[in-house]
């Protein structure tokens, strides 16, 4: 068996729309047509203004001409390989951006945007529920094959999710409520040919837990078709992809760095860290996999882990316990056509210089490569 329907594209922002979040259809298409998964699921995309990302070129799916670029990026794929499966990440990043207007679950600022943040209110809260919705039918009408509600990473939803973040003191003090109800709405348009993903984190750095995740899964039990189990939040960026930190070509291009005066983030480097790679967790093949069997036990959907899955032989020891699919992400950047070897083992060294590029105005592209040429 090669599992190749259970091996998926996870989204990766790629950075290829215009100031317009328009995505570049042509570029777009001819990388989706390269990647050798069955199923791809986009780059995390916007579904309200205040709800974008720092990075200038993510696409965005709030206006015709957003849809409009996205169907033919679809109808172009499609036309190249009818069978694949098109999902499209959708997301509102809460508190975790550099802009000033900033909202989030309650006030508390995150650690590594340091911005100020501003609490919804409950009117505020229907909307953003009914822009998943809208974001959901662009999609669909766009050709898409469904939709991954991302609730992890310490965006918005993950903002109601976390003890730590969740203050509230009204209806959405109860952790699951706001991804229940976006859930409850997006699935007026769940059908056999639209199915309804989920990504979480089981676990972040500021407490929450497995248990929490599994918590969260069991009231929403029933409202989507798959869910994707990852770590982390944006505390501690990467704590979520684990590996190298390459710290100067993040004082280059971060913009939360790069205005910095040199003089700043030589102190910083210096003194601050090295405390702060202690909190830095160590890159391990399989990452998730400890929690994503536990959780697999206690949930009815199906269940698929990214995090460090770097060769065919741990795939098929992932799937063979009995969990149903995974999803990799800088492998498919350093190698598109990964899968079309046999007894693949991906050549990403996990380097991060695609994460780090991935912040800045540059497109998501394999740059270790580059280094070591
Ligand atoms: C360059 C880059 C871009 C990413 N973009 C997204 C994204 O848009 N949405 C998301 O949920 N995760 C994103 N991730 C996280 C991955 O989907 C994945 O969960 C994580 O990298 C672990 O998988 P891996 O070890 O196969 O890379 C990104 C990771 C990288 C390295």
């Amino acid at each position: 068996m090669d599992y190749s329907d259970k091996i998926i594209r996870g989204a990766t922002i790629e950075n290829l729309a215009d100031s317009d979040c328009v995505v570049d259809v042509s570029r777009l298409s001819s990388l989706y047509k390269n990647i050798s998964a069955n199923t791809i699921i986009t780059g995390f995309v916007y579904i309200s203004e205040n709800g974008r990302a720092m990075h200038p070129f993510q696409a965005g799916i709030v206006n015709e001409r957003q849809q409009d670029a996205w169907k033919k990026v679809v109808a172009e794929v499609k036309r190249h390989r009818p069978e694949i499966k098109l999902i499209m990440q959708l997301a509102h990043v809460g508190r975790q951006t550099i802009r000033k207007n900033a909202v989030g679950a309650s006030t508390i600022k995150c650690t590594y945007f340091k911005n100020k943040v501003r609490a919804l209110d409950e009117n505020e809260i229907d909307e953003i529920i009914n822009d998943f919705k809208e974001a959901a039918s662009r999609a669909k009408n766009a050709g898409f094959d469904g939709v991954q509600i991302h609730a992890a990473h310490g965006y918005l939803i993950h903002q109601f999710l976390s003890p730590y973040t969740n203050t509230r003191k009204d209806k959405y003090a109860e952790n699951s409520l706001f991804l229940k109800k976006i859930l409850e709405k997006t699935n007026e348009i769940r059908d056999d040919n639209f199915k309804i993903w989920i990504k979480i984190s089981h676990a972040d750095d500021r407490g929450l837990t497995t248990d929490h995740a599994i918590h969260t899964l069991k009231q929403i039990d029933g409202l989507y078709d798959v869910v994707e189990v990852s770590y982390g939040t944006m505390e501690y960026p990467l704590n979520i992809i684990r590996g190298a930190c390459p710290i100067d070509v993040i004082f280059r291009v971060n913009p939360l760095f790069n205005t910095n005066h040199p003089l700043i983030n030589f102190f910083w480097k210096k003194n601050i860290f090295s405390i702060y790679k202690r909190k830095i967790k160590k890159f391990a093949l399989n990452y998730n996999y400890d929690a994503v069997l536990e959780i697999k036990k206690m949930v009815n959907a199906e269940v698929f882990v990214t995090g460090g899955i770097r060769s065919f032989r741990d795939v098929k020891k992932i799937i063979e316990s009995g969990i149903d699919g995974v999803c990799l992400c800088r492998p498919f950047i350093c190698e598109p056509n990964l899968l079309c070897k046999e007894n693949w083992r991906s050549k990403c060294t996990n380097c991060n210089l695609c994460t780090v590029h991935c912040d800045s105005k540059n497109h998501t592209k394999c740059y270790g490569k580059e280094k070591t040429k």
